[in-house]
C-alpha cells in the first residue's frame, strides 16, 4: 500500500507523554499534515490493556494519521497491528527509540543491530495488513555503525510505503546533532517518501534541512512541544518568507479545551501546562506556581 499523499511538508512527530489525541487534534488544527500517537506497545494492545486503549484515541479531524508501535515479536507486532488497522490509515514501526527499558527487550533502535530482521518485520507486517506499512529509524547504533542507507533499501525492498529517519545514533540519545548529511543519503537511495528528523525548533530550520536534504517531508517533535502553532509558522514561511507569534497562554488554554474531553490526566495537562510556558515572560514564576498546583481548575486558572 502506497504512502498517502499529504497537504503539507511538516508532521508531527511521535512523543511519549505528549502527543496525545488532544495535543494531536490542536496541532492538526494548526496545519500538522499528519499526526502519530506516541509509541504503544504492541502486547498490551494484545492483552486489551486499558490505558493502552486509550492511547489509541483519534480526533475525527486527524486524518490521516498514524499509530506507532514497538515491540520485538514480529508475531505480536502483527497481531496488535491487525486488531488497530481500521482506526489508523498508516501502520508504523519504531526502529528508534533509544530508552534502555524498550532497548532491552529487542525493540525500539535495538533492531537497527539487524538490517535483515527489519526487512522480515516490515515484510510479514506489510503483508498483513492493509494499511501502508512505514518505519522510523535512527542513523546507526553509534558513529562506527551507521547503517540508516542499507536499512532504508532493505525496508523499501520489503514492502515499506515510506520511512523516517532521525540524524542521531541510538548511543547519542538526545546529544549532538541530527545529522541531515545521512538524512540526504537516505533520500538519495531510495523511492520511498523520505520523511526527515532532528533538531526543527524554527520554520527557519525547517526550510534550511528541507532545502539540504530534498526529504518530502520533515517530523517536528521538541519544536512542537508547547508550540503546536509551529505547523501554521511553518507553511506561511515557505509560502510568504514570514510567520506571525501566538502566546503559549493562548495555545494552552485551546489544549485544555481539548484535554478535558478526550479526558486527559490530570499529570498529562500539568506537564503540557510547564510545556506551553516556554518562551512567555515570567515563564519560571510561572511554572514555579504550577508546581504547587493540586488540581486541575488550579492549572486552568495559572495559565489565564
Ligand atoms: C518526550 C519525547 C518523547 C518521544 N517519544 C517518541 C516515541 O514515542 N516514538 C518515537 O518514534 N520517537 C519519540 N521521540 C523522538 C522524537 O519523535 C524525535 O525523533 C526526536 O525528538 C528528534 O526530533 P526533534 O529534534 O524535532 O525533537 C520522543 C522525543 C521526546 C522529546
Amino acid at each position: 500500500m502506497d504512502f498517502p499523499k499529504l497537504k503539507g511538508k511538516a508532521l508531527l512527530s511521535p512523543m511519549a507523554g505528549v502527543t496525545d489525541v488532544a495535543f494531536r487534534a490542536l496541532a492538526k488544527r494548526y496545519g500538522a499534515a499528519l499526526t502519530y500517537t506516541e509509541f504503544v506497545n504492541s502486547i498490551a494492545i494484545t492483552r486489551e490493556n486499558e490505558k493502552t486503549l486509550e492511547m489509541l484515541q483519534t480526533d475525527p479531524s486527524e486524518r490521516p494519521v498514524a499509530v506507532q508501535l514497538f515491540g520485538s515479536s514480529i508475531k505480536e507486532v502483527v497481531e496488535a497491528a491487525k486488531m488497530i488497522e481500521d482506526r489508523f490509515d498508516i501502520i508504523d514501526v519504531n526502529c528508534g527509540c533509544p530508552a534502555w527499558k524498550v532497548i532491552k527487550t529487542g525493540a525500539g533502535s535495538e533492531l537497527l543491530k539487524k538490517p535483515e530482521g527489519i526487512a522480515d518485520f516490515i515484510s510479514k507486517l506489510s503483508s498483513a495488513v492493509n494499511s501502508p506499512v512505514t518505519l522510523k529509524i535512527r542513523s546507526g547504533i553509534d558513529e562506527r555503525s551507521i547503517n540508516a542507507v542499507e536499512i532504508a533499501k532493505k525496508a523499501e525492498d520489503a514492502g515499506a510505503a515510506a520511512i523516517a529517519i532521525h540524524g542521531r545514533t541510538q548511543k547519542q540519545g538526545y546529544t549532538g546533532k541530527s545529522d541531515w548529511n545521512i538524512i540526504k543519503k537516505v533520500k538519495e537511495s531510495v523511492n520511498i517518501p523520505v520523511i526527515g528528523n532532528g533538531d526543527v525548533f524554527s520554520p527557519e530550520d525547517f526550510k534550511e534541512r528541507l532545502e539540504l536534504s530534498r526529504v518530502d517531508y520533515i517530523m517536528v517533535a521538541r519544536g512542537a512541544m508547547g508550540n503546536p502553532f509551529i505547523f501554521q509558522q511553518i507553511d506561511d514561511f515557505l509560502k510568504k518568507g514570514e510567520y506571525e507569534k501566538r502566546s503559549g497562554m493562548d495555545l494552552f488554554r485551546e489544549y485544555a479545551l481539548l484535554a478535558e474531553k478526550y479526558k486527559i490526566s490530570y499529570s498529562q495537562l500539568k506537564n503540557h501546562a510547564m510545556n506551553f510556558t516556554r518562551g512567555i515572560k515570567d515563564a519560571a514564576k510561572l511554572r514555579l506556581k504550577l508546581s504547587q498546583c493540586r488540581t486541575t481548575e488550579e492549572i486552568i486558572k495559572v495559565m489565564s
